[in-house]
C-alpha cells in the first residue's frame, strides 16, 4: 500500500479527514488571514525560479498551508523562455479533439501533468472546453469542438489524465466565453436552452465524467450579469445540480469586479490577486456587505486544494523524451485528410519542392497564455531530409534566409512577445519563373499554409479566415506550374482554426490538415505523407462554404473589433443551431463537413444491434479494415429525433469513438450504452428536460450526413 493510502486511512480512523481538516484550519484564522487566503499573491512575491507560472496562492506556515503555483497547460505546460526548463509542445486541443480519441486525450493528460508536477506545479489551468460558436474567435485553438459530446468526453479524459498525477486541473471559461473581442465586458444572450444543451452541456460532462479539482469562471458576461457573479451558474447549476465539490477560481480579472458578488456566487479563489481584493473582503466583512459564511467556504475550498494537490519540492526536470514520442503521435492520429487524389501516400520518394514559409517555419503551439517554451520544433524540411527524401536546395536557401533575417527583425521589435509567442511572417512572394524552373527540377511539390491565433483577440477575416492574395497566387502558380508537367502538389494546412477551402481546394491533389502539430509536427507531417503513419482524425468542427454561411457570422464582432457590432452584447440568435446542428437541419452546403476526414484504408461497418430498454439504449455494430495497410476508424453514433414537440436538430452526436489499429481484414466490435437522459431536450417552458416519445433513428458513423448504418428503436 502506498504511503499516501496509509496515510489518508490513517486520518480516516482519527476521525480527520481532509474537508473537516481544512475547516478546522479556517476556524483558527484571522479576518485578514482568511482574505489573503482567498487571493492570489503578486509575481513579485514568488520564489525566483519558475517566472512563467502565473500565479500562486498565499502560503501559511503556522498553519502548514504550502503556496499553491498555478501554470496554464491545454497544450502542455507553459513555462517561462526566460529560464531554462522546457515542456512539450503537444498539437493544440482543436487538434486533439479531431483525434476523436479519449485515450488518447488523457494520456496527454498525463505526461502534460507529469512534467507540472516535476516542475512543481500544483494547479494546470486547463483544459479550455468552450464552444467553437464562430471560426473567428480568436481562442478555438484552445478549445475543442463545435459539440459539446466532443468537448465534454475530450476534455474530461485529459482532466482524468492529469490529475491521475496528483495535481488539479482548471476546466475553463465557466462559460460562453466565445469571443475575445471585450472578452472582459461582452454580454452573451443565450436562450436557457441553448445554455443547457449547448454551452453548459460540455461542462456538465466534464464535472461528471472527472471531477475537476478547479473550474475557473470566465471574463464576460451572461444575459445581463457577470458570469463571476452570477450565483445560479455557480452555486445553483455547477454545485447544486451537478454535485460539483471543487473550487471555484476566477479568470485573471482584467476588469474591476464586485468582489462581494463574486464571493457570494460562489468563486473561492481571486486570480491573479491584489492587495485591494484583500482590503476590500476585510472590509466587507466588517461592515456586513459579505458574509463570512461565504468567506469561510472559500478558505476551505483552497485549503482543501492544497491538501489534494502539495506534493512538497520536486525540483526535477522531467524526462522530455516520453512527451516528444507522445506529441509525434498525436500530431499523426489528430491530421485530418481532406482531399487525395491519386498523391498520397508518395510512392517512390524522388525530389520534392517545399514551399511556403510554414515548410520551413512551422507554427507549433498558439499564441497567449497556451504557448509552450518546447525544448525544440521539427520543422517539415528537416523531417523530410531525416527521413531521406531530397528537397529542393534553391527552394531551402531562400526560404532559410527569409525566415532567419524576418524572424530576426520581428524578435527584435516584438521582444514582449518571446514569452507568448511571435506573430507569423508574411508569406513570401515568388515569381513564376522560379516556380516553372522548380517543376523542372523536382517530381512533385508540398506547399504548406499555416495561421496561428491568441488570446485577447479575434482573427480577422481578410488575410486569415480567407487566404492573402499572395497565399492563393502561390497555391494557383504552384499547381499550374507542376500540372503542367504532370507533376503532382500535396498542400499541408498547419491551423490555429478554421479557414476558407472552397475557393481554391480543386487545384491541389491532395490536402492534409495537421492543425497546429506541436512539436515534432514536421516528423508527423513527414510520416503521414510519406504513409509511415495512416491518418485517422476527423472534423470535430465544420468548414463552410463561406464565412458569411456560419449562423453565427452577423453575430460576432468581424467588423469593428474596437467599437463595432458585438462589442458589447452578442447575441446567440442561431440557439442551439450551432455548427453542423445548423447546416445539417437548413441543408446549408459545407466545404468539409464536421466528421469529415480520409484514410489510406477504406472500413466496412455491419452487424448493427439496438435494444431499448428503460433506463438506456444499447448499440453495437462492427467495423472492418476492408483495405490494405493497417488503420484506425473513429466513429460517430447521430441521433435523430421524432417529429413533434420541441423543434429538434436533424442530428445530434450522442457518442464517439475510435478503433484501435486494424490490420487489413481485421475486425472490432464497437459496443456504446447510451442513458435515457443522452435523448432529452431543454423545454424552457416547464424549465426541465424532456424526453419525446416515438420513434428515434441512430445513424452511425463520423460523418454525421453519410451514416454508414442506420437503426431505429421506439420509446413509449
Ligand atoms: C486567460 C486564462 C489563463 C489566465 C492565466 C487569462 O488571461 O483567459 O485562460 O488561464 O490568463 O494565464
Amino acid at each position: 500500500m502506498k504511503i499516501r493510502t496509509l496515510l489518508f486511512f490513517l486520518c480516516l480512523s482519527l476521525g480527520y479527514c481532509f474537508p473537516s481538516g481544512a475547516q478546522s484550519i479556517v476556524g483558527k484564522m484571522t479576518l485578514e488571514e482568511k482574505a489573503r487566503c482567498v487571493v492570489g499573491i503578486k509575481r513579485s512575491d514568488f520564489p525566483p525560479t519558475n517566472k512563467g507560472i502565473c500565479a500562486r496562492t498565499a502560503p501559511f506556515p503556522s498553519y502548514g498551508i504550502p503556496t499553491l503555483a498555478l501554470a496554464d497547460g491545454s497544450s502542455g505546460v507553459h513555462l517561462s523562455r526566460r529560464e531554462k526548463d522546457r515542456a512539450t509542445a503537444f498539437p493544440s486541443s482543436m487538434a486533439l479533439a479531431s483525434s476523436w480519441d479519449t485515450a488518447l486525450a488523457k494520456e496527454v493528460g498525463t505526461v502534460a501533468g507529469y512534467e507540472a508536477l516535476r516542475y512543481n506545479i500544483n494547479v494546470l489551468l486547463a483544459p479550455g472546453i468552450n464552444i467553437i460558436r464562430n471560426p473567428l474567435c480568436g481562442r478555438n485553438f484552445e478549445y475543442y469542438s463545435e459539440d459539446p459530446v466532443i468537448a465534454g468526453n475530450i476534455g474530461a479524459a485529459y482532466v482524468n489524465g492529469v490529475q491521475g498525477n496528483g495535481i488539479g486541473t482548471s476546466v475553463k471559461h465557466f462559460i460562453c466565453n466565445n469571443q475575445e473581442t471585450n472578452r472582459g465586458h461582452n454580454n452573451a444572450l443565450v436562450s436557457m436552452r441553448a445554455l443547457r444543451e449547448i454551452y453548459l452541456k460540455g461542462f456538465e460532462i466534464c464535472v461528471k465524467e472527472a471531477s475537476p479539482w478547479t473550474i475557473m469562471t470566465a471574463y464576460n458576461s451572461l444575459n445581463g450579469l457577470p458570469v463571476q457573479e452570477n450565483p445560479w451558474l455557480i452555486s445553483a447549476v455547477l454545485r447544486g445540480e451537478w454535485g460539483y465539490d471543487g473550487l471555484v477560481m476566477t479568470d485573471w480579472s482584467i476588469v474591476p469586479h464586485n468582489t462581494a458578488a463574486q464571493l457570494h456566487a460562489g468563486n473561492d479563489l481571486f486570480m491573479p490577486g491584489s492587495d485591494n481584493q484583500v482590503q476590500d473582503i476585510v472590509e466587507g466583512v466588517r461592515n456586513g456587505r459579505i458574509d463570512i459564511a461565504d468567506l469561510d467556504r472559500a478558505c476551505s475550498k483552497v485549503i482543501q486544494l492544497g491538501q489534494r494537490t502539495w506534493h512538497g519540492s520536486k525540483n526535477k526536470a522531467p524526462d522530455l523524451k516520453r512527451g516528444a514520442s507522445l506529441s509525434k503521435r498525436v500530431a499523426c492520429e489528430s491530421a485530418v485528410l481532406l482531399k487525395n487524389e491519386g498523391m498520397l501516400p508518395l510512392a517512390a520518394k524522388g525530389t520534392a519542392a517545399l514551399f511556403g514559409v510554414r515548410s520551413y517555419d512551422l507554427v507549433a503551439v498558439g499564441s497567449g497564455s497556451a504557448f509552450v517554451v518546447c525544448p525544440h520544433v521539427i520543422q517539415l524540411i528537416d523531417a523530410f531530409r531525416e527521413a531521406g527524401i531530397a528537397a529542393d536546395a534553391e527552394l531551402e536557401d531562400l526560404y532559410r534566409k527569409y525566415v532567419a533575417f524576418a524572424s530576426a527583425d520581428i524578435a527584435y521589435n516584438e521582444k514582449i512577445k518571446v514569452h507568448i509567442g511571435l506573430p507569423l511572417l508574411p508569406e513570401l512572394e515568388l515569381r513564376r519563373s522560379l516556380i516553372d524552373k522548380a517543376a523542372e527540377r523536382n517530381d512533385y511539390a508540398v506547399i504548406t499554409i499555416g495561421r496561428t491565433a491568441e488570446e485577447g483577440k479575434d482573427r480577422n477575416l481578410q488575410d486569415d479566415y480567407y487566404l492573402s492574395d499572395t497565399e492563393k497566387e502561390l497555391i494557383s502558380m504552384v499547381c499550374e506550374a507542376f500540372h503542367a508537367k504532370g507533376k503532382q502538389v500535396a498542400l499541408v494546412l498547419n491551423l490555429a482554426g478554421i479557414i476558407e477551402t472552397e475557393t481554391w481546394k480543386d487545384q491541389p491533389d491532395a490536402i492534409l490538415n495537421v492543425w497546429l502539430p506541436g512539436q515534432e509536427g514536421g516528423t508527423a507531417v513527414c510520416d503521414l505523407l510519406t504513409g509511415k503513419a495512416n491518418p485517422s482524425g476527423r472534423l470535430a468542427v465544420s468548414f463552410p462554404v463561406d464565412y458569411f454561411d456560419c449562423p453565427s457570422a452577423y453575430n460576432f464582432p468581424f467588423e469593428h473589433p474596437e467599437e463595432g457590432k458585438n462589442y458589447d452584447f452578442t447575441d446567440y440568435a442561431e440557439d442551439i443551431y450551432v455548427g453542423y446542428r445548423y447546416y445539417c437541419t437548413k441543408g446549408v452546403k459545407v466545404s468539409y463537413p464536421f466528421g469529415y476526414g480520409l484514410s489510406y484504408t477504406t472500413f466496412e461497418y455491419a452487424m448493427p444491434k439496438v435494444k431499448a430498454g428503460k433506463k438506456s439504449v444499447s448499440v453495437s455494430f462492427t467495423v472492418r479494415n476492408t483495405g490494405a495497410v493497417p488503420g484506425k476508424e473513429a466513429y460517430g453514433i447521430y441521433l435523430t429525433a421524432p417529429s413533434g414537440g420541441l423543434d429538434k436538430p436533424a442530428l445530434e452526436l450522442k457518442a464517439f469513438g475510435k478503433t484501435r489499429m486494424l490490420s487489413p481484414g481485421e475486425s472490432e466490435i464497437v459496443r456504446v450504452e447510451l442513458p435515457a437522459e443522452a435523448f432529452a431536450s431543454f423545454n424552457e417552458e416547464a424549465g426541465e428536460w424532456q424526453i419525446a416519445r416515438g420513434k428515434y433513428t441512430l445513424s452511425i458513423g463520423a460523418e454525421a450526413e453519410k451514416p454508414r448504418l442506420m437503426m431505429e428503436f421506439k420509446r413509449n
